[in-house]
């Protein structure tokens, strides 16, 4: 039988549950803590399967810290959830587009510079307004609409200050003319498990929960599977969120998220997402 863990640097909610629906399955989960401990590079697969189990559904809400325990669990051939690949993709936005414009995913047009020339030759192409956002974040986090090439500058000159390269990834894109909400579907390996609506505040355009939205269930069309299906295809697969946006030219993908929030989700559909995401991870062999 495969044995599992579960590494988390916070014990969330979403934690909470996962650990509920491993006990109620009658498994005994591993749950590792990696702010208090380190990791030996040179380990070999039995003493890392001893500690974290053969299978690891790694949730660290901060992603470098996650990708890189993901890198020495998988080095060792332990399977990670989601796998290396799948996370350094859906972690960085413009890696994300890269591979639905490559897979034929309808997206937003999503434009990247470099310097502030760059950037105010970008908005002259997308128009206003338009949205910026760090290629590495989430939680809607310094994501802004941008109305005119004044508040562009201002941003731009900001971000320069910042001593984070990632920073200086400007990454523009077009303003989706959508209603006041967004689509969240969980896809967990080849099934599109649930989804929702999430309609952002009343004094606030992001949709996010972190931002104060609220998740209503929406039904999956067989237009919204195929989409999701096909944008959990193009990133590898694995416990996803696909995010999309209902467009006047259709529904277009602009997130996918590797470390799935579900609470949201989950009470607006009480689809059983934590029991799923174990069963799943038990299900699957090890290479
Ligand atoms: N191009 C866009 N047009 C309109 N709204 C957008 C656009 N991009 C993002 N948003 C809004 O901002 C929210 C956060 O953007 P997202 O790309 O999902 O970043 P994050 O990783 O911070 O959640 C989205 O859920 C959506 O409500
Ligand atoms: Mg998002």
């Amino acid at each position: 039988m495969t044995n599992l863990g579960l590494v988390s640097d916070r014990i969330r909610w979403d934690e909470k549950a996962l650990i509920r629906a491993a006990a109620k399955a009658g498994i005994d989960l591993k749950v590792i803590d990696p702010k208090t401990t380190y990791m030996n590079t040179a380990s070999n697969a039995e003493d890392l399967e001893m500690k974290f189990g053969e299978v690891v559904i790694q949730r660290c809400v901060s992603y470098f810290r996650g990708l890189h325990i993901t890198a020495i669990l998988e080095n060792s051939g332990l399977q990670v959830i989601n796998s290396f690949d799948v996370s350094l993709t859906c972690g960085n936005k413009l890696f994300t587009t890269l591979a639905l414009s490559k897979a034929g995913i309808p997206a937003p047009k999503t434009l990247i510079a470099f310097t502030d020339k760059g950037v105010s030759k970008a908005l002259e192409e997308l128009g206003y307004p338009a949205v910026m956002k760090p290629v590495v974040g989430s939680w809607g986090r310094l994501i802004a609409l941008i109305r005119d090439k004044d508040s562009a500058q201002a941003i731009v000159e900001s971000r320069e200050r910042i001593s984070n390269a990632l920073m200086q990834i400007y990454y523009l894109q077009e303003y989706v003319k959508r209603p006041p909400r967004d689509i969240r579907v969980l896809v967990i390996g080849d099934e599109a498990v649930a989804a929702s609506y999430r309609y952002s505040s009343e004094d606030e355009w992001r949709t996010n929960v972190a931002r104060g939205g609220t998740s209503k269930p929406c039904p999956i069309t067989s237009e919204l599977e195929e989409i999701a299906l096909k944008a959990a295809d193009a990133v590898g697969n694995g416990v996803l969120a696909v995010d999309c946006m209902e467009s006047p030219r259709g529904i277009l993908v602009h997130e996918i998220n590797s470390t799935v929030e579900f609470r949201g989700l989950y009470s607006a559909t009480k689809v059983d997402i934590p029991g799923k995401i174990i069963k799943y991870a038990m299900e699957m062999k090890k290479k």
